[in-house]
């Protein structure tokens, strides 16, 4: 049967490497405390003015067009996922089809919003789009800029610490062979914690969650003008256009989702954890990984973690990685590998494909 497999990998991370000692001279943090509790150790941060989300994940898709060894123009359907796009719209897919220089081609492009999760619907959509033959050659980007838009005053440092930039691609081709490629791929949400981990500002929003919950209205929607409830001056004074995060709250909630939605892809496709090769989880924090990693009885050769080195990258963490292992020899031809991600949302998903 039609399905989609991996033709190209690549990916970009920017040059300037921040160190956790270097958040210590702009926040009241620690070394000790980013790496106990995240496993961090340093990040990257796109140049000012020169990168962004869609520039770095140019790079990342010529790398991946080019390995699957076809020509830019040959792309009929271009994927973006992310969480920090150039623009609030239009979305990253149609930049980075015209920083590929490939707007004669009018392929069409489809921008994703479901942040860690998000390469892996993309995924998801790709295999579809494979399956029922509508396209060929599919580029699935995930990328981020997240140092733009970060606190990074003492009051943003429970978030700022975690998240570093830059960008993975994959292009997909069509194969009937039902050793390669994609198995199967899960995908679930639910939205109940939505404001667990958001950044709800600028949002057309006008203040309509904070009266569900039945709190006070905040003056900055009560005196507001509908233009001024997107964005307002009080918002910036006091911070409400950064992410905010429930840490605890995120970490039970992933935990208990990434084990699961691993769990159904295996049985779906009659496999257990024992035939896992890789499992590339996104790298949303170490200890999560870790965790995961103990309830699924896997050995350290069996989970990769660059987190160390590049921080929560969010929809660009899964295929950074899984470029990484390929190009450490981690993931050989005919290997089992296993995706999951769980973020924002809540999402989550899980992707199995043999290599
Ligand atoms: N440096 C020093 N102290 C800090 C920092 C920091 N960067 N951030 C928070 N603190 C302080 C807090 O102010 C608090 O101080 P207090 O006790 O005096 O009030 C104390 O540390 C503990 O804060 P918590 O938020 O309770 O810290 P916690 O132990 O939960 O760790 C963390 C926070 C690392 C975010 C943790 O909750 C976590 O890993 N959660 C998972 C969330 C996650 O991984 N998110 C990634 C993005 S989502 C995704 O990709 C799935």
């Amino acid at each position: 049967m039609l399905h989609a497999k991996i033709s190209g990998i690549g990916y970009y991370v920017p040059e300037k490497v921040v160190t956790n000692n270097d958040l210590e001279k702009v926040m009241d943090t620690t070394d000790e405390w980013i790496q106990e509790r995240t496993g961090i150790q340093e990040r990257r941060y796109g140049k000012k003015h020169l990168e962004t989300t869609t520039t770095m994940g140019a790079r990342a898709a010529t790398i991946a067009i080019e390995r699957a060894g076809i020509s830019k123009e040959e792309v009929d359907f271009i994927i973006f996922a992310t969480l920090s796009p150039d623009y609030y719209f239009p979305g990253c897919g149609v930049l980075v089809q015209r920083e590929l220089g490939i707007t004669q081609s009018e392929a069409g492009a489809l921008d994703i919003r479901n942040q860690c999760s998000g390469f892996v619907y993309g995924l998801s959509i790709a295999d579809q789009f494979i399956r029922s033959g509508m396209y060929k050659n599919v580029l699935l980007i995930g990328a981020e800029m997240h140092s733009m838009g970060l606190d990074f005053s003492t009051r943003g440092r429970n978030v700022t610490v975690i998240f570093g930039d830059g960008a993975g691609a994959v292009l997909l081709q069509p194969t009937e062979d039902p050793d390669k490629g994609i198995l199967t791929t899960k995908l679930h949400s639910d939205g109940t914690f939505a404001e667990k981990l958001a950044f709800e500002n600028p949002g057309a929003h006008g203040g309509y969650h904070l009266d569900k919950r039945g709190e006070a209205h905040d003056l900055q929607y009560s005196d507001a003008t509908y233009g001024e409830m997107f964005i307002n001056e009080h918002m910036i004074q006091s911070g409400q256009i950064f992410p905010v995060m429930d840490g605890q709250f995120v970490f039970k909630m992933a935990v208990q989702k990434f084990p699961e939605v691993i769990m159904e892809a295996l049985a779906s496709a009659n496999l257990t954890t024992s035939d896992i090769d890789m499992l590339i989880p996104h790298q949303a924090n170490l200890r999560i990984s870790q965790f995961v990693q103990r309830k699924l009885g896997l050995r350290d050769d069996q989970v990769w973690n660059n987190i160390q080195r590049y921080g929560n990258t969010t929809a660009a963490s899964i295929p950074i990685a899984l470029c990484e292992a390929i190009e450490a020899g981690a993931v050989k031809p005919g290997d089992l590998v296993c995706l999951a991600a769980f973020g924002s949302g809540f999402t989550w998903g899980s992707a199995l494909l043999r290599w």
